[in-house]
Parts: structure tokens; sequence; C-alpha cells
């Protein structure tokens, strides 16, 4: 790769409501092309989701290829894929379906999502993947200590990060405050689903950010999600402590952290490879030195 080249990933955020995606410049944090949104398949059973998002970065690769084509320039090298998906993900297993089908619970998302992109795909929770973006290029950007990016949509997500590393599969939206699952009050749905004005929502997220306030001391909460472009309707009623910020990359950080993870793990993996091969052609050298060997003692005996 040359200096100055762009980096592109695909990046796809599956949420309970819609599932969007873009081309991601993973140097920049930009969408390099359109971003494409469509709703989540209700019932959100895995294998329709799998296939609905397997149409949706068809698209976008075609879409991405005729525009080169169309501008004389050459077709894009897509590096890698990722995905973030509402639930905690453990070696590419969706372990929980708190806003999608139960039928996620235990299933190998990673798999699937690989099986209908036709190539290797990374699967991550959807809040680390936003969290990462905020933390590279948004409000996060530099910042120190422990630093708490809740996502605010359908449901509540969290990234943790302490000095910039990632905690990942935390889940402070199912926090229990006032006797409830926290996100029940807090996301953005729960606003519309409860007819509430800003404010009396404001009031309920600021119970649920003091009770992670008392847990974590955190030095900066950062709020995303798609309520965070009308974060002036909300942060002036928030009481909780320490400084409380809307994310910089709003909706989109899901999307930008889920190709820049998808990326990652995919430099990971190949320089785990290389050096499967290279211990491979180190053995099988060792191996043919030592059958030489064996023949010049037996010639010489
Ligand atoms: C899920 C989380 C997810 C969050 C935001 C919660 O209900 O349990 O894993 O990050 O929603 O989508």
């Amino acid at each position: 790769m040359h200096e100055g080249e762009r980096l592109l990933a695909i990046g796809v955020d599956v949420g309970g409501t819609g599932i969007k995606a873009a081309i991601v410049d993973v140097k920049t944090g930009e969408m390099a092309g359109e971003r494409i949104r469509v709703l989540t398949p209700v019932p959100s059973k895995p294998a329709v989701v799998v296939a609905s998002a397997g149409r949706v970065v068809a698209r976008l690769v075609r879409a991405a290829n005729s525009a080169a084509v169309a501008a004389g320039l050459p077709t894009p090298v897509i590096q890698a894929i990722g995905v973030g998906f509402p639930s905690p993900v453990i070696n590419g297993v969706t372990k929980t379906a708190a806003n999608v089908d139960p039928e996620w619970v235990g299933f190998d998302a990673q798999a699937a999502f690989s099986r209908s992109f036709k190539r290797r795909t990374w699967v991550v929770n959807d809040a680390d993947a936003a969290g990462v973006a905020e933390m590279r290029f948004g409000a996060g950007h530099g910042k120190r200590g422990v630093v708490i990016v809740l996502t605010l949509g359908t449901g509540v997500g969290s990234g943790i990060f302490i000095d910039g590393r990632l905690v990942p599969n935390t889940e402070l939206g199912h926090m229990e405050v006032g006797g409830k699952d926290a996100e029940r009050r807090s996301s953005a749905n729960a606003r519309v689903r409860r007819g509430q004005s800003w404010k009396a929502w404001a009031e309920d997220l600021d119970d649920h950010l003091r009770a992670i306030d008392v847990l974590f001391s955190p030095s900066l909460i950062i709020l995303g999600g798609g309520v965070s472009k009308k974060a002036d309707r909300f942060l002036p009623f928030l009481k909780a402590q320490g400084p409380i910020v809307a994310a910089q990359l709003r909706n989109d950080a899901g999307i930008v952290g889920a190709g820049m993870v998808g990326l990652e793990r995919e430099i990971e993996m190949v320089r785990e490879e290389q050096d499967v091969a290279e211990q491979k052609a180190a053995a099988v050298a060792a191996a043919l030195a030592a059958a030489a060997l064996a023949t010049t003692a037996s010639g010489a005996g």
C-alpha cells in the first residue's frame, strides 16, 4: 500500500430497526460512497436478516464499482468487512437478543454473514463498534481515563474505554435502574413508545447516567445513536455528574466502527495466517534438511 492510498472496509450496522451500511475509508473515518439503509426484516430471524444484509453489501459493491468505472478509475479494493450487531458477540456467536428475534441467541453470526457476503466477515457488538469510531474520529479522540460511549437507539448499548482501549461486550443498557431494565426507559425508542417529552425522557436517562456514574466514575460519557443529532433538546436537562457530551459521528459511528474493527481483525488474522504458513514452511525445510542428512549419513555408512 502506498502512502495516501485509501484503506477501504465495508461497515454494516445491524439494528433492531434498520440495517445500515457503507464503504468506509478507515484512515479518515469517512464514508467512501453512498450509505444504504433498509428496514430490519420483521420478524428478525437470522436467515432473513443475514440475506437482507447480503443484498445491501452486494448493492454497495456494485454501486462503488460502477461509480469507479464511470469516473475512469480502477474499481475500489475492499480490504475487510465488519458487522456491528445488537448483542454481546463472543468468537462470532451472538449471545443475547434483546431487540431482535430470539433465534439469534447462540447463533454463529460470523459464519452466516461470511457465507452471505462470500468473504470472511467479522462480527462485533454494535455499541463497541460505534465506540471505537467515536474514540478515534469523534468526541473521544485523545481522551484518556475511563470513557463510556452509550448508544441510544432501539436499545441502549455501551462501549467502555480505558485509556483508549475497549473493554468489549459490556451491557450497561441492561443495568437495573429503578427496578427496571434501564433501556426500557432510557433508549430513544422508549421516549417514542411512551410518548414522552424530551424533558421527561431526559429525567429517565439521567437516572441511568447517575447509576453509571456511581459504578464507574467515568471521566467522560459520550451519548450517541440517532438522538445525538438532537442533543440540544435533552442535554440541558441532564444533571448527572461529570462531562456528558453528544457523539460527533452521530448515527454513522456504528457503520464506521464496524468497518474499522473488521479491518483490524482481518489484519490480525492475515498476520496469524502468515505466521502459521512461515512455521509450516520452516518445519518442511527442517524435515527436508533432516532427510537429506539421513541420506548422506546412510550413503556414507
Ligand atoms: C443490546 C446491546 C446493544 C444495544 C444497542 C441492547 O439491547 O443488549 O448488545 O449494544 O441494545 O443496540
